[in-house]
């Protein structure tokens, strides 16, 4: 079979993802070690173990998230080793990157702590992008953990970012200028599509009403001295967001959009510690 009738079969197969012709180019490209531009010019060639790419095209029928397959997601314009039992980096989540750069304008050499640090993005990317900057990230899952640690290594950023086997911030000492978090918020009745319930249900589910974990991180954020919070949350959560930290006396509370308009996190400033 050749490269250009394997790939019509495989774009066939995987008809009801959003765009088959770029998964099966992307899954033949893992397949074959190559680079798209390289499938352009081989298409007349005959393709080697086609066994072996329709196993990864079967995977994907099966639902199974496309980066998984890969073994990689791109974050920030950057590719990142992701595996089965930590959550997929979502572009959203780069508007948290963002918003945790706005706050720390002005700071040279920021002390951050991320809670649920996952495969790593928020904080790889903080590190790179403040090149002095010196964050802790816990995890309650090790396969995140070692996952977050692969790509701490691969960006050459390990030296600066700590990562912390422990739930919220146990385990964790200092004074920081910022609390960044993109905590499971989803409501466990939530109903979900197959692809998504493939990942971790502990980076899903915040709980019950989905808010928990993030209310008992803004607790817990108030009572260690760090500056100012900022989190992704759900699109429904704004209100009792606005109460968890009126609760704690933090001011300048701001919330921000994802790209379709809706509330997606938010900022705040946490009351100094005597
Ligand atoms: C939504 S994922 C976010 C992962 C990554 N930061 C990202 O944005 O892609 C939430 C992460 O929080 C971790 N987690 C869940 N409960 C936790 C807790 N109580 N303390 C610390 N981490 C927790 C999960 O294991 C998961 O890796």
């Amino acid at each position: 079979m050749r490269i250009k009738e394997a790939l019509a079969q495989a774009r066939q197969l995987l008809s009801w993802v959003e765009n088959p012709q770029k998964e099966a180019a992307l899954l033949l490209c893992a397949h074959l070690h190559e680079e798209r531009p390289w499938l352009l010019l081989h298409e007349e060639d005959e393709l080697k173990e086609a066994q072996g790419y329709f196993a990864l095209v079967s995977r994907r029928q099966e639902h199974e998230p496309l980066e998984y397959i890969l073994g990689y997601a791109s974050f920030y314009s950057r590719d990142f080793c992701v595996h089965s039992g930590v959550l997929v980096p979502r572009p959203e989540t780069e508007l948290l990157v963002d918003e945790a750069l706005a706050l720390l304008k002005g700071c040279d050499a920021p002390r951050i702590v991320e809670v649920g640090v996952g495969s790593g993005i928020i904080s790889v990317m903080l590190a790179l992008l403040l090149p002095k900057a010196q964050i802790v990230a816990t995890d309650i899952s090790q396969a995140a953990l070692a996952n977050a640690q692969e790509n701490c290594v691969r960006f050459g950023v390990q030296e600066r970012v700590q990562l912390v086997h422990g739930a919220y911030l146990d385990g964790v000492t200092g004074v920081f200028d910022l609390l960044v978090s993109n905590p499971p918020y989803i409501a466990q009745s939530s109903l979900l599509e197959s692809h998504v319930l493939c990942e971790p249900h502990t980076a899903l589910f915040g709980g019950a009403r989905g808010d928990e974990m993030l209310v008992e991180l803004i607790w817990r954020a108030s009572q260690i001295n760090i500056a100012a919070i900022a989190c992704e949350m759900g699109y429904d959560q704004r209100a009792s967001m606005t109460q968890a930290l009126a609760r704690v006396g933090a001011t300048t509370i701001s919330f921000y959009h994802d790209l379709a308009g809706l509330d997606r996190g938010f900022s705040a400033t946490l009351k100094e510690k005597k």
